[in-house]
């Protein structure tokens, strides 16, 4: 049986995704001369701040004109376009089916920690009042790699108690569906089926979610 639940956060509770590549998108037009392709949005996706703009630049071909101070600076100015983005966070901004899934997995006493390589993941979850919810989260500035490497994973398991083999875990990304798949965990993902292959499940949106849709997939993946 199925013992915890490792959530990803962005596009998995809260449809953030969007305001993520909104930021980044302003940053590389007014302070890099870059048009990103709204395609790069899946690139980005699950891939933490540093490294989204050092793949930004080269997608520019602009890595080699900055400096390490540089990209720090510049990284801190996308976090501030992006926390401008979503100052006015609420529950309202709770993605369907996760209130419900949450519950539902309380109630089977299932363990809920948090693998989101973000940085503002714990502001996030108050603003949308769940933070309480939640048994444990992984601080993605203590592990070493980001994903697609599993550690985030690992350490979200860890921080309950629990082997990854007892857990699931759950992304709209693909370098965190690899994370989650690398860490020896069973994989729900929300999206595009064909993008997502490499997860245990595949559904197009959260509302589909639901403790009998994990258990299901964690039983079937272990068979
Ligand atoms: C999540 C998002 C990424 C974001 C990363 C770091 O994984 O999907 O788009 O770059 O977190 O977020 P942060 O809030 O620390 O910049
Ligand atoms: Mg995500």
């Amino acid at each position: 049986q199925m013992q915890g639940a490792v959530f990803d956060l962005d596009g998995v509770i809260t449809d953030t995704a969007k305001y993520h590549f909104a930021a980044w998108s302003k940053l590389a037009k007014e302070n890099l001369d870059i048009e990103l392709p709204a395609s790069f949005e899946t690139e980005l996706k699950g891939v933490s701040r540093i490294d989204s703009l050092k793949k930004i630049l080269e997608y520019g071909n602009k890595l080699d004109q900055f400096s390490d101070d540089d990209i720090q600076e510049l990284a801190a100015k996308k976090n501030g376009y992006y926390l401008e983005a979503i100052e006015g966070l609420s529950k309202d901004d709770i993605l369907p089916g996760i209130t419900e899934l949450i519950a539902q997995l309380k109630a089977h006493n299932v363990k809920m920690s948090l693998a989101s390589a973000s940085k503002n993941a714990p502001a996030i979850l108050k603003k949308l009042g769940l933070f309480d919810k939640f048994d444990a989260i992984a601080d993605p500035a203590k592990v070493a790699h980001g994903k697609p490497a599993p550690d985030i994973f690992l350490a979200g398991a860890a921080a309950v108690d629990l082997k990854p083999s007892e857990c699931v875990g759950v992304e709209d990304a693909v370098a965190g569906v690899q994370a989650i798949k690398d860490a020896g965990m069973v994989a729900v993902a929300v999206g595009d089926a064909n993008e997502l292959a490499k997860a245990d499940k595949v559904v197009p949106t959260t509302a589909d979610f639901s403790y009998d849709l994990f258990e299901e997939t964690f039983e079937k993946a272990n068979a």
